[in-house]
């Protein structure tokens, strides 16, 4: 998700406009600890059901989360397949005035389909709702970015890209051979693809942003650091695993491995989704969806130089959330959010 950087989703709307310039860092990890910041909206989908559903955090506590509207869903697509997975939450950029926030996602219904048929001829659109204020979030559009040589497009998120002073957004895809219009050969591996956009309406012409060919690799979320860096999370899909790298050279920069070329988070998981600690300075927060058991689990690391999570208490953490993304709030979007479906 991915994101538009939590770091930054959080603070005031004006600080938030002067992201682009915010000072660089050593390659030491960015704060965010905000006092303005008094919880997190957490942003999923459930694992039979491809809706979205709103959790709302107990204050600042970053792992204790209780489901608003009782459990219902918030957003239920009509176009498309139906379905929706793998939200995720993107804090707009701009001055309060012409403040966004965007929920982008999967187009997915797997109860309607197979997993093979899905990545070979899956919908090529990602759905996008828009809001001016987080609460009314209007109804979705489906909007294409890959041509038809892709068999898919997963788990879209984006982080703004300070140096194009627009949104990136990126995607996993396979492609087929253009002369197999029907797809029923062999796909390449899974890349990650990327467009930018200023308005999640209309998007520059897809590239590949990743490709570790012959492994498939699925599920990016990338964090902001600091000005030029950022740490990115990854599953490689032909191993079954999640690994984290960094760049402290921008968004197109040298990203490598801490903890080295093999190093791993966790295997058996998918769906990453990092956010950073409201009240405590350099900490990050990282969900793992282990998506065979009881989905996302938490776990902090408080040095993104190396390879060094620890799980995190998960007594009120609920069960079976499943590839999202978590928002920093201010009190009153809290207060909002609360008094709309608490
Ligand atoms: C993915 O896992 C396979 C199998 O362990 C390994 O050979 C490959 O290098 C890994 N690729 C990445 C990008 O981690």
């Amino acid at each position: 998700m991915r994101i538009l950087n939590l770091l930054h989703a959080v603070l005031a709307a004006a600080i938030i406009s002067a992201l682009p310039t915010e000072p660089s860092s050593s390659t030491d990890l960015a704060t965010r600890a905000d006092t303005s910041l008094v919880g997190y909206l957490g942003v999923f989908f459930l694992g039979s059901a491809p809706n979205i559903y709103f959790y709302l955090s107990d204050g600042n506590n970053a792992f204790s989360f209780k489901a608003l509207k009782s459990g219902q869903p918030i957003l239920k697509p009509t176009l498309g397949t139906g379905g929706v997975r793998d939200p995720a939450i993107i804090n707009g950029a701009g001055d309060e005035a012409g403040k966004k926030w965007y929920i982008i996602g999967t187009d997915l219904d797997i109860g309607k389909t197979t997993w093979d048929a899905s990545q070979r001829k899956g919908s090529l659109g990602i759905f996008v709702w828009e809001s001016t204020d987080m609460i009314n979030l209007g109804s979705e559009r489906l909007v294409k970015v890959e041509g038809d040589t892709a068999g898919m497009v997963w788990a879209p998120d984006a982080i703004w890209d300070p140096s194009k002073s627009q949104y990136l957004v990126h995607w996993a895809s396979k492609f087929y051979s253009s002369s197999d219009t029907k797809h029923t050969g062999n796909p390449g591996a899974s890349v990650m693809r990327y467009a930018h956009t200023s308005d999640f309406k209309s998007f520059t012409a897809p590239e590949t942003y990743i490709n570790e060919s012959p492994s498939s690799i699925i599920d990016l979320d990338i964090l902001k650091l600091g000005d030029n860096s950022f740490a990115r999370f990854i599953k490689n899909e032909t191993a079954k695993y999640v690994y984290m790298e960094r760049s402290d050279t921008g968004l197109f920069g040298t990203w490598t491995r801490p903890g080295g070329a093999n190093a791993m988070i966790h295997s058996g998981v998918e769906g990453p989704y990092a956010y950073m600690d409201n009240t405590v300075a350099g900490k990050v927060n990282l969900l793992l969806d282990y998506y065979g058991g009881d989905g996302y689990r938490p776990f902090t690391s408080t040095n993104l130089n190396a390879n060094a999570w620890q799980d995190a208490d998960r007594t009120n953490f609920p069960t079976n959330l499943r590839h999202g993304s978590v928002i920093a709030l201010t009190k009153d979007k809290y207060d909002a959010l609360k008094a709309k479906w608490g």
